[in-house]
């Protein structure tokens, strides 16, 4: 089949790398140049574990390209998938500004294309999938749009994408289930033929009108969220009272009605999906009329949770910290991804620093979006992003551990100790054995341990 990807970010360019992975000719389209230009010499502009190969795979096999003409992927292609940013808007609904502004150039384009195809035109058909995150509602508001055109037939689809970062080709090469949003025959089997080799283990391709396909991202991204915030609330009862949240964790966990994933408490869950998706469901509910207090109360308690390593560092140091210095490891919001959008330790840092701490912090592969983020910033001069892991330590007071890499889980604690000033460890993820680090010496703060 013939696809084109509008949007060549995480989402894009691993759905047209997997999609040219099964045999079918790819575009990925994008207005960055600088991504587009990358992507043509072969490298992939974001770190994700197995891509570069497949990529380079794919593009050797002249099954994949990379184009910023989005006529020439729409003149090429039957279908489009929609791989734009949909990020929060300053009221937390979900900004569509870059699906709307595609969706009206789509129809321009294919308008113009239709009175050059003549009498042929009427049997033009594309299906438009969106496969970004939306609010239930925007599959209708870009049909729409559609209607304003005529000459080809334009049909929409939806079709949520659940990959994750850091095992985002895994994801998509083996998904739990593929859910589609249609209105018309054509579009299912369009779909279903498509994902055919994603699901030969038995997973389903669950068809669905759109509406319902467009809310299952926002009850599944909430409901992940809400398992790991109340972890956290139950972690700050576990400290409180003097019980371990890593035993209460796990003891829940071996419960089939419960189950192990997405129960670690930590310092907040953040990214690119989590955060947005929770807000723009209260805004959704808001415009609905209906209160989500729950969904309000998953976010209210991550907010909370953002802080809690500041929280413990103050009660540990005093609220002034001039003149301490920490070492942080890990900057991206989770561990096997570059990505930084909505990381906690960026509020980490920014409450550091305001306290009038220095940071110096260490991240294998999220290094140089952090320094992007930090150009021009005031507080750069207090904030440095390094390169090794234990340049980090030297004269610290104490250590962060804020993304739970796996290099990160047994460090040389004799190194550690030469380096830093203070043997004080805040593990943000719960990695550490607290009586091995108090063995070897130093002071250790976990997340609802005693
Ligand atoms: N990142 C994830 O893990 C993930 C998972 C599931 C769903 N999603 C959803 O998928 C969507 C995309 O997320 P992402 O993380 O890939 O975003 P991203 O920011 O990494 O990628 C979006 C890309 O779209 C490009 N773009 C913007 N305007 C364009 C235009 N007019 N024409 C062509 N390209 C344009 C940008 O340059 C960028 O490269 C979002 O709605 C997100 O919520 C993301």
């Amino acid at each position: 089949m013939k696809i084109s990807i509008v949007g060549t970010g995480y989402v894009g360019l691993v759905t047209g790398t997997c999609f040219a992975e099964t045999g079918n000719h790819v575009i990925c389209v994008d207005v960055d140049e600088n991504k587009i230009a990358k992507l043509k010499r072969g490298k992939s502009p974001i770190y994700e574990p197995g891509l570069d190969s497949l990529l380079e795979k794919n593009i050797k096999a002249k099954r994949l390209s990379f184009t910023t003409r989005l006529k020439s992927a729409l003149e090429e292609a039957d279908v489009l998938f929609l791989c734009l940013p949909t990020p929060p808007g300053a009221d937390g609904s979900a900004d569509l500004k870059f699906v709307m502004q595609v969706a009206e150039e789509i129809g321009k384009l294919t308008s113009e294309m239709s009175k050059s195809a003549g009498s042929q035109a009427g049997s033009v058909y594309k299906l438009i999938v969106t496969k970004s995150t939306v609010p239930v509602g925007t599959g209708d508001k870009v049909r729409e749009i559609f209607r304003k055109y005529t000459g080809v037939r334009l049909e929409v689809a939806s079709n949520p994408e659940f990959l994750k970062e850091g095992s985002a080709i895994q994801d998509f090469m083996f998904p739990d289930r593929v859910v589609v949003g249609v209105e018309d025959p054509r579009g299912e089997e369009i779909l279903s033929e498509l994902y055919r080799p994603f699901v030969r283990t038995g997973a389903p391709i669950l068809v669905m009108d759109i509406r319902s396909a467009e809310m299952v991202k926002y009850a599944a991204n909430a409901f992940l969220a809400t398992r790991i915030s109340f972890m956290n609330e139950i972690a700050r009862l576990c400290e409180r009272l003097g019980a371990d949240v890593d035993k209460v964790r796990t003891s829940i966990g071996y419960d089939n009605r419960i189950g192990p994933k997405f129960l670690f408490p930590g310092i907040g869950w953040g990214g690119s999906c989590f955060p947005k998706d929770v807000k723009a469901l209260i805004k959704m509910g808001e415009e609905a009329s209906v209160v989500t207090r729950l969904v309000s109360a998953v976010n209210e308690v991550n907010d909370e949770q953002k802080g809690i390593i500041h929280q413990k560092i103050a009660e540990r140091f005093g609220e002034k910290l001039i003149g301490k210095k920490f070492a942080m490891w890990g900057l991206s919001f989770k561990p096997k991804t570059d990505d930084m959008r909505e990381a906690p330790s960026l509020v980490i840092i920014d409450k550091l620093v305001k306290a009038g701490a220095r940071v110096d912090a260490y991240d294998p592969v999220a290094v140089p979006n952090a320094k992007m983020l930090f150009e021009g910033k005031k507080m750069k001069g207090s904030v440095r992003f390094l390169e090794e892991q234990y340049e980090v330590l030297k004269d610290a007071d104490a250590l962060i551990l804020v993304t739970e890499w796996q290099e990160f889980r047994e460090p040389d604690y004799e190194q550690m100790k030469k380096l830093m000033k203070g043997l004080i460890i805040f593990d943000g993820r719960n990695i550490y054995n607290p009586e091995k680090i108090r063995s070897l010496g130093f002071e250790y703060y976990g997340i609802g341990r005693k």
